[in-house]
């Protein structure tokens, strides 16, 4: 989604805010622009399209020939309104020319706004909602930036994350955040801010992130802090602890094909010092229950959106399963709305790979609107849910570049499973159990290295259907949520339309779909359900529908008489969801890769959403 990036300090401006833009390509847009001050002139550039187009512009431009400006602001633009072209492209200038801002987020009375403007014989020029505020803090402007921003923020409705610089105080950056992420990076003798860490990440680890109603001064003197009533507020300074090297693709062809062999270390990682041997469970910090807290709970809700929210359907299943607690899971967009009944006997889990996804953390804020206990599983450290939630655990999976989602649900899946073992253990699971499922986690990296060592046997079949418009994953139990997630990797990467139904419910109507074009991967490993979903892949293969087979090790007979086999390792069946999401995820990856598809940006998506 739309990224931001701005630079105080004695370097080329205009080289910072376009690298730092390229650090955030992953995150998906469709224009980008960058405006720098010098001399109290305000130049931009501006361009539809990706960012190698946007720096073939800066350079030979004004803005190359600033050699000495220290100051400036650059976006990446996701549209929202209006189309993806230069007008509407940010940042923006006001109608008199001497603001610039760029913005995340939606402003929801833009149109309220504007019409006001209008009123003064204030016109916009683009279709967004963004240029409104711009335009807003021009006409609150008097003497002094900060406040005219603090005053237009005041007027408005909705989320934003901006940054606004003005020729009338050229020595000035004022950045403000409700709902859209700021993180600020104090460097030597230079300031950066940004939507996302890895513009950040090259040039310093120390950080300090907004919190909602924050705005920040950025001089020469450094940064200060103040809330929109103008009241000096301090922020804690956090070293952020990624590595550079993990935010590059190295020798790899995709950040998603490094992610995926990267699925073993993310999951040690995730694992490290949680599994207690000894008492035959988990140890979670984050999730500090006494034994007596946890015969308290009388639900588990687990909220997220795509493939997060895939990831906790395998954790419904563990919880419920293995705790006896009811559990749920719930679309975040859904629950935010529906009026759901929580209590405060009930467990929340918010999971989000950003810690960012607009509707699972107004989902967190229903949730404890309601007075239930709210956790969240987040990758992004510092994120907002994982501040919001105020207890939860990190997945420590490292950056997640590539857009489509594949160590970080592996990861989701590993922490839920440790979850799901300590609440089982606060409540019915014996000693012994618990600790058989500690090695069985503990076995999870090399389970998964055992999928990776047959990307070529993989590859091999993905190559047959890359040709092919449509395709069904089915399973059922655990398998179920992966026959969804692995539908999902193959739709947003490959364009082939994909659908992940119960293995059970294809006969309630997507049968009528089935032809010999129309390839089915039947999830047949060998857990309780496999021989039921083997009479559904039968019934799909005398439609004529090709059926690769996923099978167990040692029980590739299940896949006589089907088109094509993937086997993956023998497993315990709430273990054998990240073994074969793995195996799926390949699959996507080489018949993205042999239709010639942007695997790491696929289009229309982004990596965060931030908007409704
Ligand atoms: C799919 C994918 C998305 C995200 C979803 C939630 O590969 O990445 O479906 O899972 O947008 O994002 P987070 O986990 O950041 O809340």
């Amino acid at each position: 989604m739309c990224g931001i990036v701005g630079y105080f300090g004695k370097r080329k401006a205009s080289e910072i805010l376009v690298d730092g833009l390229r650090r955030m390509e992953y995150r998906g847009y469709d224009s980008a622009g960058v405006a720098c001050l010098h001399d109290g002139v305000i130049g931009l550039v501006k361009n539809p399209g990706k960012i190698k187009g946007l720096r073939e512009k800066v350079d030979g431009s004004d803005l190359d020939s600033m050699q000495h400006a220290h100051l400036g602001i650059g976006h990446t633009r996701w549209a929202t309104h209006g189309a993806p072209n230069e007008v509407n492209a940010h940042p923006h200038l006001d109608a008199s020319g001497h603001f610039v801002m760029v913005h995340n987020g939606i402003i929801e009375n833009y149109k309220e706004i504007k019409a006001g403007l209008s009123q003064h014989g204030i016109e916009c020029v683009s279709e967004t909602d963004s240029e409104v505020l711009v335009q807003l803090i021009a006409y609150c402007y008097k003497d002094n930036l900060e406040k005219a921003v603090s005053e237009a923020l005041k007027k408005v409705k909705g989320t934003y994350g901006i940054v606004v610089l003005t020729d009338k105080e050229p020595g000035k950056l004022v950045a403000a955040r409700c709902g859209s992420p700021i993180v600020i990076g104090l460097g030597a003798e230079e300031t950066l801010i940004a939507s996302d860490a890895s513009a950040i990440i090259p040039h310093t680890r120390d950080a300090m992130y907004l919190e909602d109603y924050d705005m920040a001064v950025i001089t020469a003197d450094g940064v200060k802090m103040f809330d929109l009533q103008h009241a000096p507020i301090s922020r804690e300074v956090t070293e952020m602890d990624w590595d550079i090297d993990a935010a590059e693709k190295g020798e790899y062809a995709h950040f998603m094909l490094k992610e995926m062999f990267e699925q073993p270390s993310a999951i040690r990682n995730a694992i490290r010092g949680r599994l207690d041997f000894e008492m035959g469970t988990a140890i979670l910090s984050g999730l500090d229950f006494s034994p007596r807290d946890t015969a308290q709970i009388n639900r588990v809700l687990v909220v997220g959106c795509g493939t997060s929210m895939n990831a906790g359907m395998v954790g419904e299943y563990a919880i419920e399963e293995m705790a006896g607690i009811p559990a749920e899971v719930e679309q975040a967009a859904e629950f935010r709305y529906r009026n759901p009944i929580v209590t405060p006997l009930d467990l929340v889990v918010a999971i989000s790979q950003s810690g960012e996804t607009a509707d699972t953390l107004a989902a967190v804020r229903e949730a404890k609107h309601k007075g239930a206990v709210v956790a969240g599983l987040c990758n992004v450290v510092g994120s907002t849910i994982a501040r919001e939630t105020g207890r939860g655990i990190y997945l420590h999976a490292g950056p997640e570049i590539g857009v489509a989602s594949t160590k970080a649900f592996t990861c989701q899946v590993a922490v839920l499973l440790m979850m799901a073992l300590k609440l089982a253990r606060g409540r019915r699971m014996p000693r012994h159990q618990g600790e058989e499922l500690c090695r069985w986690i503990e076995r999870l990296p090399e389970l998964v290295e055992k999928v990776l060592a047959q990307n070529e046997a993989i590859k091999a079949v993905a190559e047959k259907y890359a040709d092919k418009q449509n395709a069904f994953f089915i399973g059922r139990g655990y398998l179920y949520p992966v026959a969804l997630e692995g539908a999902l990797k193959l739709k947003e990467i490959s364009y082939i339309h994909a659908e992940g139904y119960h293995a059970a419910e294809l006969k309630h109507g997507p049968i009528a779909l089935l032809e010999e074009t129309t390839p089915i991967v039947a999830l047949l490993n060998n857990i309780p359900g496999k021989e039921k979903t083997m009479g559904n892949a039968e019934e799909c293969k005398a439609r004529k529908a090709p059926v690769i087979a996923v099978v167990t090790e040692g029980d590739e007979a299940t896949a006589e008489g089907f088109d094509d086999m993937i086997v993956v390792p023998d497993c315990p069946p709430c273990i054998a969801p990240i073994p074969t999401v793995v195996a799926l995820q390949l699959l996507s990856y080489h018949i993205a890769a042999a239709r010639g598809c942007e695997i790491d940006q696929p289009r229309n998506l982004a990596k965060s959403v931030t908007v409704e």
